[in-house]
């Protein structure tokens, strides 16, 4: 078995004359949760865009569990157990909250009566039980968030990248959310790759940490270490737009 479950090695993007990530190296060790930090435009979204593979490198390679990945194809990815969550969440609004996860099931291959039962398993799972069978044009921003979980978790994922998942999200759902996101890596052993800002939250989640600006790592460790840095004190720990 590889060491690392995640190796983004040298990884570059160019959007035209744009370097969104430059030389980007990542390592993620099963069972272990990981921050990437980093201000408005640092690239993290990008990052996990090439990790899922609907952003392709200009240069760099991506491995998971050592077999390079660097040209699958998203659904490939996906099937090898990548999952991840959007910043703008991107429900089906017209279907109900648990056809949205319905579409994920049967996308691995599940039949339709099976995929309804698992289907209200996850959405149980992230406290959407009471939202079943309403359309999913009525959830809350939180609840939106909630959905995007189960549809991830719905690929049954080994690497489950999760874009701002408490973005928007009313402050007293925060620790709920949390604790799910806690319970997957503990009791599903879910491997957690997550874009936060808020460093409160990141401390009780994350073990390791990367901090992105402009496209470049500044500094990578240990979430405390990581967190020590001066670049990332002045972004959150000071009055910066984080
Ligand atoms: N599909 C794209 N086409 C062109 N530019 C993009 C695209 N996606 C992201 N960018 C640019 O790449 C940079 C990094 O963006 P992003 O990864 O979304 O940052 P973050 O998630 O850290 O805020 C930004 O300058 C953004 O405008
Ligand atoms: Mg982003």
């Amino acid at each position: 078995m590889a060491e690392h479950l995640l190796d983004v090695n040298q990884v570059t993007v160019r959007f035209g004359g744009l370097v969104a990530l430059d030389r980007v190296d990542l390592h993620v060790e099963p069972g272990r949760t990981t921050a990437i930090l980093g201000p408005n435009g640092a690239g993290k979204t990008t990052l996990f865009n090439a990790v899922a593979g609907v952003v392709h490198p200009t240069s760099g390679a991506i491995s998971l569990d050592g077999r390079d990945i660097t040209k699958a194809l998203p659904s490939r990815r996906s099937r090898d157990g990548i999952a991840r969550t959007f910043q703008i969440t991107q429900p089906f609004v017209g279907l109900t909250v648990r056809e949205n996860v319905m579409v994920s099931i049967v996308s691995r291959g599940v039949a339709m009566r099976e995929a309804r039962d698992e289907a209200a398993e996850y959405v149980s799972f992230v406290g959407l039980g009471p939202k079943m069978d309403e359309p999913a044009r009525t959830l809350s921003t939180g609840q939106r968030k909630r959905l995007e979980l189960a549809r991830a978790l719905a690929t049954k994922p080994r690497l489950l990248l999760l874009d701002e998942v408490t973005g928007g999200v009313d402050r007293p759902s925060i620790p709920e959310i949390l604790d799910l996101i806690r319970r997957l890596r503990d009791e599903r052993g879910i491997t957690i790759v997550v874009v936060e800002h808020n460093m409160e939250v990141l401390f009780g989640l994350a073990d390791d940490a990367v901090f992105l600006n402009r496209g470049e790592v500044v500094v990578t460790g240990s979430m405390a270490e990581v967190a020590e840095h001066e670049a990332v004190r002045r972004i959150y720990l000071g009055d910066g737009d984080a």
